[in-house]
């Protein structure tokens, strides 16, 4: 059964791209950034190229792509352009394939004058996994992270944590979160696909992902 997911974080460089690139090896999913930023220090879509040896023709294009490395409200403004949400549209691949689409930076990130990333993940329509760290500030970023996405009606699927795992943490989250922690990556050496695909056998709910 394919899997599609929106992948958001508890703020920006919590390792999104990592778990995204972790979650295509494993399910085999095609990656897509419907909003990049920062494109002079390169993207999320080369990076999972890279992290999980995907082709290129398993990644999409991006939607918006902005040089500045500050949020999207900002660089799309800066560029003279308003990122609307009827231009970034579900793309069309096969039924049987599965999606991990990757957002910026948080949940309420603002991507023009009136609309957050929450508007986008409601426009796609898609579940929600939530990047968090394991590190101290986690409970309160992720607790906030889930009443901000549960406030604008989305369906989140569970909490993957990232960091030296931290099961006081992960118990408090899943607790007063009322989520599962449905993944933990710990801090990783040399990232390829293979240490990808090891750490989902081991530290990922299987059952969570139809597996
Ligand atoms: N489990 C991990 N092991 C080793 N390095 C990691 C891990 N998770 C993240 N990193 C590193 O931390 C940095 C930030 O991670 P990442 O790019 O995945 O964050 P992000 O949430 O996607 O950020 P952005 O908001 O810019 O998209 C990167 O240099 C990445 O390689
Ligand atoms: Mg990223």
């Amino acid at each position: 059964m394919p899997e599609r997911f929106f992948i958001t974080g508890t703020d920006t460089g919590v390792g999104k791209t990592v778990v995204s690139a972790l979650l295509c090896a494993a399910l085999d999913a095609i990656y897509w950034k419907p909003i990049q930023t920062g494109t002079r220090e390169g993207t999320d879509r080369k990076t999972v190229m890279e992290l999980a040896q995907l082709p290129r023709a398993r990644t999409l294009p991006e939607t918006y792509r902005f040089a500045p490395p500050v949020s999207p409200h900002l660089a799309a403004r800066r560029a003279g352009v308003r990122i609307a949400l009827r231009r970034i549209r579900m793309p069309r691949i096969a039924a049987r394939e599965s999606l991990i689409v990757e957002g910026a930076g948080g949940a309420l990130v603002p991507i023009n004058e009136s609309q957050l990333m929450t508007d986008l993940m409601r426009h796609l329509k898609l579940p929600v996994l939530l990047v968090a760290r394991t590190a101290l500030g986690t409970i309160n970023h992720t607790l906030l992270s889930l009443a901000a996405l549960r406030a604008a009606r989305l369906s989140v699927r569970g909490v993957i944590m990232v960091g030296k795992p931290n099961r006081e943490n992960q118990k408090a989250i899943e607790r007063y979160g009322d989520i599962s922690v449905v993944g933990t990556v710990s801090w990783l050496k040399k990232i390829d696909p293979k240490l990808l695909l090891k750490t989902f056998n081991e530290n990922f709910d299987r059952k969570a992902f139809h597996l």
